[in-house]
């Protein structure tokens, strides 16, 4: 039979197959970053000073422009592109991947998210690039990616699409 016209489906059992690996992977903690994740440059903006961090004591500012609120903060654990000597700086963005929900002011340093979200209640885990904890996101909240320049931390471009952000072509 020549089947040179049907459409490529993948079946049930592949798909779940599939979903099953990538559960897997991303309980793994340390993992790497997704690799559909988008990096994207962006001009450095000085933070903070490393030294002058308290831990669960939350840094917020806007970055790549004006109105794009992210949140800086040391977690006092390890935590994937997290900065510093235990490796436990990291950013990330205010605004939700759902639907672009301001997430300021519900970090839980306790918990090491940020979330859940006002408008649907999505939790973001902040040692794991963002992962959906729970709520309606399907995407991870977009990292700063930072860099550290003696005591300082600067922010050099973020990891992941922001919410309202065509991205470049
Ligand atoms: S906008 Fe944040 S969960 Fe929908």
């Amino acid at each position: 039979m020549d089947d040179s016209h049907t459409p490529h489906c993948l079946s049930r059992r592949t798909l779940l197959l599939a979903g099953a690996r990538l559960t897997l992977l991303s309980a793994v903690p340390g993992m790497a970053a997704p690799v559909w994740a988008e990096q994207a440059a962006h001009p450095p903006l000085p933070l903070a000073r490393l030294s002058a961090l308290s831990t669960g004591v939350p840094v917020w500012f806007d970055y790549p422009a004006p109105g794009f609120a992210n949140v800086l903060v040391k977690l006092g654990e390890p935590a994937a592109g997290g900065i510093g000597p235990q490796r436990d700086v990291v950013a990330f963005s205010a605004r939700c991947s759902h639907m672009g929900g301001d997430l300021r002011g519900t970090l839980q340093p306790r918990h090491a998210v940020l979330g859940p979200c006002p408008r649907h209640l999505s939790t973001f885990d902040l040692t794991r690039h963002g992962i959906v904890v729970t709520g309606h996101a399907t995407q991870s909240l977009p990292q700063v990616l930072l860099r550290q320049d003696g005591d300082d931390i600067v922010a050099v471009g973020m990891q992941g699409l922001v919410f309202g952000v065509v991205p470049h072509e």
